[in-house]
């Protein structure tokens, strides 16, 4: 594992960026794992810019995502589905059909998700966020390790730190559909951003604390 720090939150993300468009221009069929949040904001505006520069080509480029809520209509602003065609599938040349994130219909097509990212060849890369209480994906503090795709019922700190998009608590949605700490560990390489002081508990937890389910991010030592 390798740490880097940096100035301010923009430089962490676009670094996250540059190891992204390495990876596209080394092997134009790459598989990208893709995070949502506001932190890979950042990574998404840098790829896009090089997409528009001619300097990378999403042609034969495919994704999969972390994750998507239960129960949002993907045409929801809030959903994971509608904020990826904002920041980035609007805006470069990924064909729709190599595009994937969970459908969030439930435990209905987890093992088809899986089963998508093993017939891809699996993860090249897979970009991460990390949730205050150390979350990956929507990998909650739990008794255990999670393998695959699955259904994740969210913890309330979960629900109030992601409230801030939408109207009240009440409406963020209380379950959803995340890749598991086995697919994002089956990845070739995992970049995991973190910015601002109230993830500076999470970060030092996964780095110096004990690797165990309790901070999930923990198992990437
Ligand atoms: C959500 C996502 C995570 C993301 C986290 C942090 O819970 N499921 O993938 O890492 O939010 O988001 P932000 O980057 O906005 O702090």
């Amino acid at each position: 594992m390798e740490f880097h720090v940096y100035e301010n939150a923009r430089a962490a993300c676009e670094a996250a960026g540059v190891l992204i468009a390495a990876q596209i221009t080394r092997k134009g069929d790459s598989v990208l794992g893709l995070a949502t949040g506001s932190t890979p904001i950042p990574a998404y505006e840098m790829l896009t810019q090089w997409y528009d520069r001619g300097v990378i080509d999403f042609d034969r480029v495919r994704t999969f995502n972390l994750d998507e809520y239960v129960g949002i209509d993907h045409k929801n602003p809030l959903s994971y589905h509608a904020f990826m065609q904002e920041h980035l599938f609007s805006k470069v040349n990924l064909r729709p059909e190599n595009v994937h994130l969970p459908s969030g219909n439930g435990a209905a097509d987890a093992e088809a998700y899986d089963k998508a990212i093993h017939d891809a060849g699996g993860i090249d890369i897979q970009l991460l966020g990390i949730g205050r209480n150390g979350h990956i994906g929507f990998n909650e503090p739990a008794d255990d390790f999670t393998y695959g795709t699955h259904v994740v019922t969210l913890t309330a700190d979960t629900i109030e730190a992601n409230a801030r998009f939408f109207k009240s608590a009440d409406e963020v949605p209380r379950q959803a559909v995340s890749m598991g700490i086995g697919n994002i560990m089956a990845a070739k390489c995992v970049v995991l951003v973190a910015t601002g002081e109230n993830k500076a508990k999470a970060v030092r937890d996964t780095i110096r604390g004990p690797i165990t389910p309790r901070v999930p991010a923990s198992v990437l030592q």
